[in-house]
């Protein structure tokens, strides 16, 4: 199965360097020995690779891997807020850094546009993420968003957006330490500038406006190896239209299977379960906060949510994101809680089909019902909502339910990253409470 969430358009730029110019070529059979035994080595092991911009950062680098002498918390201390650079990073010439406003739908097309074209493949490139631009504009404004981490560059004579990166404020816990973060995301340069050094200096411009407010820590995630993930996720896919994921070569008919065996295979009962299950309202905020706190209380690595994000995180929002719970038919007590957002893919080069419809499993509490149960009813409203396929990251509990209720492993990895803050060890995908959208 194939997954749109892993991208592999760094590795052919490990090898250029930062503005200096290139080795001549040794082309002796030493030479070509090293090089081939260098290549073997990378491929066993991304993190043999060099990382030119990477390893200039504050965050956990290969090399310290070992070292259980570093401590768990902030790898750098916070600067004078004087003393953070005023000016923006230098753009290449015809080049210029532009707010984005995402109030003015003309832009918020633009940047629909750019990311519709050239945000993340699948290693196939079969499928490339479609963001709709509402997702856009519900994933960038949660409540406090700061205008100036929406970043644009653009080409200054035709205006043209050619690349952005994004952060949004977060309250994040890395065991008992709650931390003001930004998390990072929608880092994209159009397909015609690749591999020009452009993205470590969108990188670090972000940076630069995350310390101007004062924060210091950031969390991220890649398809790619960088330094040094916290821990490393799989995507699981359930095939909910399993015809038409065949037809677009997401999925394969298995060995000794027939297309109406594996129809029947994945057919889901035409509504859910679970007496009480209904959708999430404005009035069930406060007591989803209560229930999603205490549960994500138990998890290494978490949001810290309070009810302003509960409302925009977690509110059902048509084609955005969706909430289920579970109200006891007696007493009326909110008992479980779930959700999924729509990240659509588009399909890439097929005569028959543009769009495959997929929901990503967000946060789910299990209290009184058990969680296969809450999932299953979940996967039962996302195919009653005309999805296509139901992803799940191994995180939380999730692999609880995932095999038992027909997930297959896909093929892409996520990596968790934490920008100036260690986690000596790492963490499981299973200590991990988090997901970015
Ligand atoms: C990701 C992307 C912006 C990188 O740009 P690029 O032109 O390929 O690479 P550049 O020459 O500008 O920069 C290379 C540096 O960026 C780093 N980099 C590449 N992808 C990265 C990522 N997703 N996150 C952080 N750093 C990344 C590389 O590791 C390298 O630094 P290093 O030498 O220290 O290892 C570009 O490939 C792209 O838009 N891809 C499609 C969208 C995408 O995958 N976005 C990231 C989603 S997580």
């Amino acid at each position: 199965m194939a997954a749109p969430n892993n991208n592999d358009a760094a590795s052919a730029s490990a090898s250029t360097s930062e503005g200096a110019p290139a080795a001549p070529e040794d082309t002796s059979i030493e030479a070509l020995a090293r090089r081939v035994q260098e290549h073997m080595t990378l491929a066993n092991n991304p993190s043999a690779r060099r990382h030119k911009f990477w390893e200039t950062q504050p965050v956990g680098q290969f090399r310290d891997a070992a070292d259980v002498s570093l401590p768990d918390g902030a790898i750098e201390p916070p600067t004078p807020l004087s003393e953070v650079r005023a000016d923006p990073y230098p753009l290449p010439a015809a080049f210029e850094w532009f707010t984005c406003d995402l109030d003015d739908d003309a832009l918020l097309a633009d940047l629909y546009a750019l990311l519709a074209h050239n945000y993340v493949e699948d290693d196939e490139n079969m499928f490339r993420f479609n963001y709709s631009p509402a997702f856009l504009r519900w994933a960038l404004r949660p409540p406090s968003f700061f205008r100036a981490w929406h970043i644009g560059v653009r080409a200054t004579e035709s205006k043209k957006l050619v690349a952005f990166i994004s952060g949004v404020p977060a309250r994040i816990r890395a065991r008992d330490d709650v931390v003001r973060m930004a998390e990072i995301n929608f880092l994209c340069v159009h397909k015609k500038l690749r591999s020009k050094r452009l993205a470590p200096v969108l990188i670090r411009e972000v940076t630069r406006r995350v310390h101007q407010e004062n924060i210091w820590q950031a969390a991220y995630t890649a398809g790619v190896v960088l330094p040094t993930p916290i821990t490393t996720c799989r995507y699981w896919h359930r095939s909910l239209n399993p015809k038409k994921l065949i037809d677009v070569g997401f999925s394969r008919l298995g060995p000794r299977m027939t297309m109406s065996r594996t129809v029947r295979l994945y057919k889901l009962p035409d509504a859910p379960l679970t007496p009480g299950f209904r959708q999430m309202e404005l009035r069930d905020v406060a007591p989803v906060t209560r229930l999603l706190r205490a549960y994500l209380a138990r998890y290494v690595v978490a949001p810290d949510f309070d009810e302003l994000d509960v409302e925009h995180w977690l509110l059902p929002q048509e084609d955005v994101v969706d909430s289920y719970l579970v109200e006891s038919p007696e007493t009326h007590e909110i008992t479980d809680f779930c959700s999924f957002y729509t990240l659509p893919s588009s399909v890439l080069n097929n005569p028959n089909y543009s769009t495959l419809k997929a929901a990503y499993s967000y946060y789910n509490v299990a209290v009184k019902t058990p969680l296969q149960q809450l999932m299953n009813d979940a996967l039962i409203v996302a195919k009653q909502k005309n999805y296509d396929v139901f992803n799940a990251l191994d995180v939380m509990e999730n692999e609880a339910f995932l095999k038992e209720l027909k997930f297959g492993p896909g093929d892409g990895q996520l990596h968790y990253y934490l920008y100036n803050y260690r986690i000596r060890n790492g963490i499981k995908p299973s200590e991990l409470g988090l997901v970015l959208l």
